[in-house]
């Protein structure tokens, strides 16, 4: 948590808070049917460890949706089924970077995985963003500057579909950019797609892993489509790195039994038909938080206009984010701002509104509740 969200704030202050979904909505139908039926009459291992890669029932069946999906050839033997995406990085952290390091990310980006990076003596270099998302260019000076230093550049870290805290999804044209980029400087990418599956216009630009498999690893959740509490996360990539993330782990795997619920979800149509539902319900909150921020912001700030995700990033443009701050714990609002994103090298005074878990109906009150204290902030 931003140690700024501790300070003194009016009794009913409604947060924009985490990257979660909303809990109203977790497909609990179908999650006690398969569990009760899997628990009916439960195999010799159902309920023993599931050591290394994961169960191979979860694994066709995640290999098969993204491979459709994809249109790209991705098997079961190149996915680790993890402790959430949370876990695979840092499993990823703890195989690949030995301390001085570099990882270069969005100059704005998840804080858990900075955190992760850094326990493991990295050097985190942020590489600038647009509404497009990652600058190409700046990513290739950088990595023209790095060489001249000598540095161990070890991974590109981007949550390039679906940004957060940014809502961008990187487009095509840049996705083809940065692999020409970092195929010249031979680095690996790390790809977090933990919200990759909350979309709300079609088509997207392919992954990275489709367009440059010997070279990306894909990270991806089942935290933010079915429940974060599951911890169901899997990351896909080159067998060479999938094979030791499996050997290395010392976790002693993630649930069976869950994973065999997830595998029947994906693979007899729930979690697709599960998504169909709860994306056009995100569509909806994120349309509320479009049209109250237009009541309520058009003077004080800008915004992007989300393709999928949780989170429409709103830039100031006028007030200091400290006096918005302020005068949100006033007005009771609270937020996660700019700074509590930041990889370095960033100033922008950004705001993050995070719709996915919130209730509906008070969307619009928090919308201007902000609008307020940044009227009185300017
Ligand atoms: C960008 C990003 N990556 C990874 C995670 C970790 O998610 P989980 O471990 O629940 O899959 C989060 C959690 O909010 C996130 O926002």
């Amino acid at each position: 948590m931003s140690a700024r969200l501790v300070a003194p704030v009016a009794e009913d202050t409604i947060f924009f808070g985490g990257g979660l979904p909303d809990p109203t909505m977790h497909p609990t139908d179908a999650m006690t049917r398969l569990l009760t039926e899997l628990l009916a009459a439960p195999e010799a291992q159902l309920l023993g460890y599931c050591h290394g890669a994961g169960d191979d029932d979860l694994r066709v069946a995640i290999a098969q949706r993204f491979s459709a999906r994809e249109r790209s050839d991705v098997s079961p033997d190149q996915i680790v089924v993890t402790n959430g995406s949370s876990g695979a990085l840092s499993l990823l952290a703890a195989a690949l970077i030995d301390p001085g390091d570099v990882v270069l990310c969005e100059a704005l980006t998840y804080p858990g995985v900075l955190a992760t990076f850094r326990q493991m003596g990295a050097r985190i270099v942020a590489v600038p963003l647009d509404g497009d998302g990652m600058c190409p260019g700046e990513l290739a000076a950088m990595l023209t500057q790095l060489r001249s230093e000598r540095a161990r550049v070890k991974m590109l870290y981007t949550i390039a579909t679906c940004q957060s805290p940014t809502g961008t999804v990187l487009n095509e044209q840049r996705r083809r950019e940065i692999i020409d980029i970092v195929d010249r400087f031979d680095i690996l990418i790390v790809q977090d797609a933990t919200y990759a599956d909350i979309r709300f216009d079609n088509p997207f630009p392919p992954e990275l892993i489709t367009l440059a498999p010997q070279r990306t690893v894909h990270v991806a959740s089942f935290s933010k489509t079915l429940a974060p509490g599951l911890r169901m996360g899997w990351a896909a990539g080159p067998p060479a790195i999938i094979d030791v993330l499996a050997q290395m782990r010392t976790d002693l795997g993630t649930s069976r039994l869950v994973q065999r619920m997830v595998a029947r979800l994906i693979a007899e149509g729930d979690l697709d038909r599960h998504l169909f539902h709860v994306n056009a319900w995100y569509r909806q909150k994120r349309d509320v938080v479009l049209d109250a921020l237009a009541a309520s912001c058009g003077a004080h700030g800008s915004w992007n206009v989300p393709a999928g995700g949780f989170f429409v990033w709103l830039v100031l443009h006028r007030a200091g984010l400290d006096a918005v701050e302020a005068a949100g714990a006033q007005h009771g609002v609270g937020f996660f701002p700019a700074p509590y994103f930041s990889a370095g090298g960033t100033n922008v005074p950004g705001i993050r509104l995070a719709y996915g878990e919130l209730d509906r109906g008070q969307l619009t009150e928090r919308v201007h509740r902000l609008g307020r204290a940044i009227a009185a902030a300017t």
